[in-house]
């Protein structure tokens, strides 16, 4: 850690010389700079000198400049591209320097259960997962854009609700399908292989119950149900019920397209994916069966943990109940391949 200081003296420095030069004769303040940068660059070259001189030091010394001695040599080669020693720009990992730690991103489509997963996740000590980061436009304007906010994510250095630090074993975020995700679908498959990323595919089976949750989140966010306030994701039954008491009417002109370029989309992204490292989850398989959640945790290699989340499902029961037009809707799908979406699939 000495030199990791000895960075950070000159920095500082730095910035404080800058923040005076002003009040002093600018002869001086050179001076003074250029004196301070060469005892700066004498003090890391000596630092950096008896690190390679000494070696081999305990472990814990060589960590800020050596990946090497992170690396577990029992590890098959195959392994090692999705183990990570992140070196975040921003703290500095401490007595998890060594622990490795996973890329993950969460591929999903809007209200298809990914809150409810990230929170479950996000109840590992050791996961970080820090939201739909690409929802802000800017971050996908272009490539460039979205590789620079995947390596802060990976390197440890994303500043959200959910970060956890230095001892997290899994880094992600959750990307819709339509965040960028499928335009630019060949560099990111690039960026995933390259950089070792883990692909956690999250769908809904049922595009109907999805089309439901889509529909009255998107009303809610101007009628405000809830006490004037829009809310996507709830967490007592009585705001459930409120969010509920909203059915909408589905256009069924539309209604075999719309579920067919879905249905497109996600196996577009699968097909494009596929030779990443990845795993298909299905949200009602998590609500049906939940150590299911197990295997997305041996997945991750992390400890397994009992995961928790406070959300409460807000559209629940029979369809019928929920949808303004449901005769017309029943007509529309019965005897096509959607005719299962109109059955009740799960229950609670
Ligand atoms: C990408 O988008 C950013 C922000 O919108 C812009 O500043 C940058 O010039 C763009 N880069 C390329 C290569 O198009
Ligand atoms: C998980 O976090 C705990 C507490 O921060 C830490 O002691 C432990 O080493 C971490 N486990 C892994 C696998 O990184
Ligand atoms: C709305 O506000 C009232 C009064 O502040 C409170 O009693 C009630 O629980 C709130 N309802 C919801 C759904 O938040
Ligand atoms: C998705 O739609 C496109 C364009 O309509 C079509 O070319 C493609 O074959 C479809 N893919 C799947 C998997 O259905
Ligand atoms: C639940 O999921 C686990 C893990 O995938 C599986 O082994 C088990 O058979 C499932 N249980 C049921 C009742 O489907
Ligand atoms: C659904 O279609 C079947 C024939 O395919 C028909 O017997 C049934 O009455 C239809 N149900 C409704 C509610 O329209």
């Amino acid at each position: 850690m000495v030199e990791r200081m000895g960075d950070d003296l000159c920095l500082l420095g730095k910035d404080t010389l800058i923040a005076k030069t002003p009040k002093k004769s600018p002869l001086v303040s050179r001076m003074m700079l250029l004196v301070f940068a060469v005892s700066c660059g004498i003090y890391i070259f000596s630092v950096c000198l008896r690190q390679i001189s000494t070696r081999p030091r305990p472990k814990s010394m060589n960590l800020q400049l050596f990946e090497g001695p992170c690396r577990d040599s029992g590890v098959k080669q195959s392994e090692r591209l999705y183990l990570h020693y992140p070196k975040p720009e921003t703290y500095s990992r401490a007595e998890c320097a060594c622990n490795p730690v996973r890329f993950f991103a969460i591929l999903s489509m809007q209200r298809s259960g990914s809150g409810w997963f990230e929170t479950l996740l996000n109840s590992h000590i050791n996961v970080s997962s820090n939201g739909e980061i690409f929802s802000v436009k800017e971050r996908r304007s272009n490539v460039s854009t979205i590789f620079n906010t995947l390596d802060k994510v990976y390197n440890l250095d994303w500043v959200s609700s959910a970060s956890k630090n230095e001892c997290s074993a899994a880094v992600g975020f959750k990307w819709m399908l339509n965040q960028g995700l499928i335009q630019h679908h060949e560099e990111i498959v690039e960026y995933f292989k390259r950089r070792g990323v883990s692909a956690i595919f999250l769908f809904r089976r049922n595009l109907l119950r999805r089309m439901v949750s889509v529909l009255a989140n998107s009303y809610d966010r101007n009628a405000k149900l809830l006490n004037g306030t829009h809310k996507s994701h709830v967490h007592s039954p009585k705001e459930a019920e409120i969010l509920a008491s909203y059915k909408p009417t589905i256009d069924t002109k539309l209604l075999l397209l719309n579920l067919k370029n879905e249905q497109n989309m996600s196996t577009r992204a699968m097909e494009y994916f596929k030779s990443t490292n990845h795993i298909v989850l299905y949200y009602e398989d998590l609500v049906h069966n939940r150590s299911k959640l197990s295997n997305v945790l041996k997945f991750l290699r992390i400890p397994r943990m009992k995961l928790k989340s406070r959300q409460v499902k807000i559209h629940k029961g029979s369809l019928s109940e929920q949808i303004g037009n449901w005769d017309e809707v029943h007509k529309t799908l019965n005897g096509t391949q959607y005719e299962s979406f109109l059955e009740e699939d799960y229950k609670f």
